[in-house]
């Protein structure tokens, strides 16, 4: 089969594709004829090598979507012909999704509800149950609650304000003005440009006085920022930063509000179907779309994680071997 790999950590031109043998299910494992593999900055991660250490030569892919196409050891609730949809393969392994063929371990994994695309699933695992996980799990967001999602055209961005919406909070998001209304139809209630001076204001205003559940991808910038607009009893998570150092410039404003700070990974969640169940729910009921900016083949790999870190698109960015 074709698969994408490197030996070597580094840029992204150390990923190309190789032929190499089809993998065999171990136990409780699946073996899947890939349909769409997601794009994530986790990818790049483990490909430069700042994450964790992986084994090599590796294979990237951490989302999957696909079809069965043999059971390993013990398998009793999937069966060859399945459709399903994972995340969470390759972490620290040496197969991940980059390729025709990947195996993932059966707790990983969920049935795709008949309607829904296998291209939207094989992009929807890290953003969504990301998202899901930092919403619902940790935030415990409620109904007419204020929701803040920074960064709301990105990958995670996007399905936090559904799964926001979807649980009738009052959500808030952060994005440029080119994707506003694309928000706004995907159930936000305030859309307000990141790059705005008075955005504090805005959001207290938006939002009568206070947010009560915050998600942050890029605590460098909004650490302090998530405090100042933050009601009393606000929960904020955080999932991401782009230089490593975020701090307050006056954490006593945090205090004064009892602010609760939760800073997350997806892949510490416990057991990920649940998540992944409430993820293939919010899409068989139209509560969730994710939305495919672009396609890309396996020789593209390279592209496609250069563009997933520095070009602007609304959702998700897909391998399709
Ligand atoms: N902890 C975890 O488990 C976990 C899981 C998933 C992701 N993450 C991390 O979360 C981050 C986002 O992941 P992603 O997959 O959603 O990435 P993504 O699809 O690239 O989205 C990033 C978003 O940030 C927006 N943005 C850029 N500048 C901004 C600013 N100043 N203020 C607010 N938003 C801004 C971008 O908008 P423009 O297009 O307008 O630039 C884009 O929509 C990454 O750092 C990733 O590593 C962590």
């Amino acid at each position: 089969m074709r698969a994408v790999r490197l030996h070597e950590h580094g840029a992204a031109d150390v990923l190309n594709v190789e032929e190499i043998e089809r993998p065999t299910p171990g136990p409780d494992e699946l073996l899947l004829e890939v349909a769409a593999a997601g794009v994530n900055p986790v990818d790049t991660y483990f490909r430069d090598g700042s994450y964790e250490p992986v084994g090599l030569p590796f294979t990237p892919g951490v989302d999957v979507s696909g079809t069965v196409v043999e059971t390993g050891e013990g398998v009793e609730t999937f069966e060859a012909g399945d459709r399903v949809f994972g995340t969470g393969i390759g972490n620290g392994g040496a197969q991940g999704s980059y390729a025709e063929y990947a195996t993932i371990p059966t707790d990983r994994v969920v049935h795709l509800p008949d309607d829904a695309d296998l291209l939207e699933a094989g992009a929807a695992g890290v953003a969504a149950v990301t998202a899901w996980r930092a919403l619902i799990d940790h935030a415990d967001l409620e109904p007419a609650e204020y929701c803040l999602v920074h960064g709301g055209s990105g990958g995670v961005g996007h399905a936090a304000v559904q799964i926001a919406a979807a649980v009738s909070a009052r959500v808030i998001t952060t994005a440029a003005p080119e994707y506003h209304d694309r928000l706004e139809a995907l159930g936000a209630e305030t859309v307000l440009d990141y790059d705005r001076d008075d955005l504090a204001d805005a959001v207290l205003e938006a939002s009568d006085g206070g947010v009560d559940a915050i998600l942050d991808h890029r605590l460098d910038d909004y650490l302090q920022f998530d405090a100042d607009v933050a009601a009393t009893g606000a929960r904020v998570v955080g999932i991401g930063e782009n230089s490593p150092d975020p701090g307050f410039s006056n954490d006593g404003v945090a205090r004064s509000k009892d602010v609760t700070y939760t800073f997350m990974s997806m892949f510490n969640t416990p057991d990920l179907r649940v998540p992944l169940r409430g993820v293939a729910y919010l899409m068989e009921t139209d509560a969730l779309s994710i939305e495919v900016a672009r396609s890309y083949d396996l020789e593209s790999a390279a592209d496609a994680q250069r563009d997933v870190m520095a070009e602007s698109v609304f959702g998700k960015l897909v391998l399709e071997p």
